[in-house]
């Protein structure tokens, strides 16, 4: 077996050493409302298991946690998911992460339901061939739901895993030795409990900056925290920057007609369903454009400049400057504005980026 790039002084850790953790977290294992604690006997829902999942991907554990109680009271399972209204299921998971996730969270229910008797499959091939699951979620849903004998490397457990043996090959090219050093590690039972004591402990300890190595129970073991190099681990390869775009988000309000849908209204536009936020309500303006240094607001459309929003994308960095203008400053040729109560903007369900556009513009315009 090829050996991972790692110090390997002391004997490299081993399946002992997974049960110190394994006897750790049946002490300290978080309760979390998709699990079962260490010790209860049965699995968890697989249902709940893989909507976590899916949805801790982008989002922390304390974030996510609100969220999914909310999701799971209003769809508690396949079926109902599966017959979602798939706006309502948008607008729900906003501020979740990409919503191409959201999507594939509906199919996925819809392919289980329709070709599956409603039924998970358990291993992890199958799993991976259902919408998306790739393959660490597959491997996820496999351990902790099924208690399949699978290792699951998320960026915490590779963090944990790369302190462990020291492996100090920059990533990516370091996962390789991170999979063959997990397999040396991974106990033959509990490999549920197991890849989910590693999160833990990773939320726990062994953190990104500042591990705190005294209270973990494998600190004889690491090859990281013998040689002082546990914060320095897993290495990055470094990154080119990331390239900049602009945009212009219009803040277009109009006095509605008195009755019922009476008070000011705000222009909103539905996105093109593919693509980047498809699908999702947005405010209007012109396409995004690739930029090497950002506009002056000056020099931007004719309207008001109330404020810039900046938004992270994995591929580039936006920034939007909101614009208040006049119905005629709609882009031409684009379909008619959804006119949306101002006062229920809040319930449009927009996407981080814009609910964070409207936020500024509705500040400023007080
Ligand atoms: N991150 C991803 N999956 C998780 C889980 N099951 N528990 C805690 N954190 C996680």
């Amino acid at each position: 077996m090829a050996m991972p790039a790692s110090r390997n002084i002391a004997p490299a850790p081993t399946r002992t050493t997974a049960q110190k953790l394994l006897d750790w977290y049946d002490i300290h294992a978080r309760q979390l409302p998709w699990r079962h604690p260490p010790g209860a006997g049965c699995h968890p829902d697989p249902y709940r298991v893989w909507l976590s999942e899916v949805m801790l991907q982008q989002t922390g554990v304390s974030a996510v946690t609100p969220r999914f109680l909310r999701f799971v009271e209003r769809w508690p399972d396949l079926s109902a998911l599966a017959a979602a209204n798939e706006a309502d299921v948008m607008a729900e998971w906003a501020g979740l992460g990409y919503y191409a996730r959201a999507r594939s969270l509906i199919a996925c229910a819809k392919t289980l339901v329709d070709q599956y008797g409603g039924i998970f499959p358990r291993t992890e091939p199958e799993l991976a061939r259902l919408p998306g699951i790739g393959p660490y979620s597959a491997a996820a849903i496999a351990a902790i739901a099924f208690g399949e004998q699978t290792i699951p490397i998320d960026a915490n457990i590779l963090r944990v895993v790369a302190r462990l043996f020291a492996i100090e090959t920059p990533l990516p090219a370091a996962k390789g030795a991170v999979a063959t050093a997990a397999a040396r590690l991974w106990p033959s039972m509990r490999a549920g409990d197991f890849a989910q004591a590693l999160m833990d402990l990773a939320a726990r300890h062994c953190t990104p900056r500042a591990p705190d190595c005294a209270p973990c129970p494998m600190r004889a073991d690491c090859a990281a925290a013998r040689h002082g190099l546990a914060a320095t681990l897993p290495r990055k390869a470094t990154k080119p920057p990331r390239p900049m775009r602009h945009g212009v988000a219009l803040w277009v309000v109009r006095q509605g007609k008195s009755g019922a849908a009476g008070g000011a209204q705000v222009a909103l536009i539905t996105r093109p369903a593919r693509g980047l936020l498809g699908g999702m309500r947005a405010l209007p303006g012109p396409p995004w454009q690739v930029v090497a240094a950002l506009p002056a607001p000056p020099e931007l459309l004719q309207g008001r400049h109330l404020g810039r929003v900046r938004h992270i994308f994995t591929h580039f960095a936006l920034t939007l400057d909101v614009v208040a203008a006049d119905e005629s400053a709609l882009p031409a040729g684009d379909a008619p504005p959804i006119w949306w109560p101002l006062d229920q903007i809040d319930a449009a369900g927009l996407p981080t980026l814009f609910a964070r556009a409207a936020a500024l513009a509705r500040a400023a315009m007080d």
